[in-house]
């Protein structure tokens, strides 16, 4: 059983006719944005979608779902992935470097679905790296207020291409290792205060509901 197309597929029923949909990011959201897609030309139902990457809309225009921004819908509904949630539904998100759009994209929601298989549920947060998107020049003035938090930093490095990650806003991204987050809503205004940091991963109070998907079935959690 595919842990992630399960939830992924339980929260495209969610979807009603009419509504801008914001596009989450990464294998997960893959999934919902195609199964919308399905939905789009087997009922017809007339929706929009927001992306918050270049794969979610490479993925939307695959599956003929329209597409619009900010400018001009408000939404409605997003659902997108997360690479770890707490039981207070606090995330670190960023896996894909996606992050900053997503969080605009996800906080100007009316609701906000997260999709994930179960093992992205976690006690506490803090074994996956905050990802942290840095305008380049930052990079030593965050490293050292990093390592004053008591992180470890590592610059993201490209695989298929020399140098580090560029983001689809043309910055770096760092991922920080903190040992233990003890208050992710008081980290994630911490990082948002020095100076280069765009946004960072920690993504609190903005959830509505987490699906997730589980050797069981679908577990939905409000
Ligand atoms: C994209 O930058 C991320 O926030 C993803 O939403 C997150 O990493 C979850 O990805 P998967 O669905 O691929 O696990």
């Amino acid at each position: 059983m595919n842990l992630k197309r399960i939830a992924a597929y339980e929260a495209a029923k969610e979807i009603k006719d009419g509504q801008i949909i914001g596009l989450g990011t990464g294998s997960t959201t893959h999934y919902f944005i195609e199964k919308v897609g399905m939905r789009v030309q087997e009922e017809e139902i007339s929706i929009m979608g927001v992306p918050t990457s270049y794969q979610s809309f490479m993925i939307a225009k695959e599956w003929k779902i329209p597409v619009t921004t900010l400018e001009e819908h408000n939404i409605d509904i997003a659902v997108d992935g997360a690479d770890e949630i707490d039981p207070d539904f606090n995330l670190i998100k960023g896996g894909g470097g996606a992050h900053t759009l997503e969080k605009i994209v996800d906080y100007s929601a009316e609701e906000l679905i997260i999709i994930a298989d179960d093992s992205k549920m976690i006690d506490k947060l803090g074994n996956f790296p905050v990802p942290l998107e840095i305008i380049p020049q930052s990079n030593k003035l965050v490293f050292e207020s990093l390592k004053d938090m008591g992180a470890d930093s590592k610059i993201r490095m490209a695989i298929a291409k020399d140098g580090p990650v560029i983001s689809e806003n043309g910055n770096f991204i760092i991922d920080a290792k903190f040992h233990e987050i003890d208050n992710p809503i008081q980290l994630e205004k911490d990082l948002n205060s020095i100076p280069g940091i765009v946004e960072n991963g920690i993504f609190s109070q903005m959830v509505d509901k987490v699906i997730l998907g589980t050797s069981n079935g679908v577990e939905v959690l409000k």
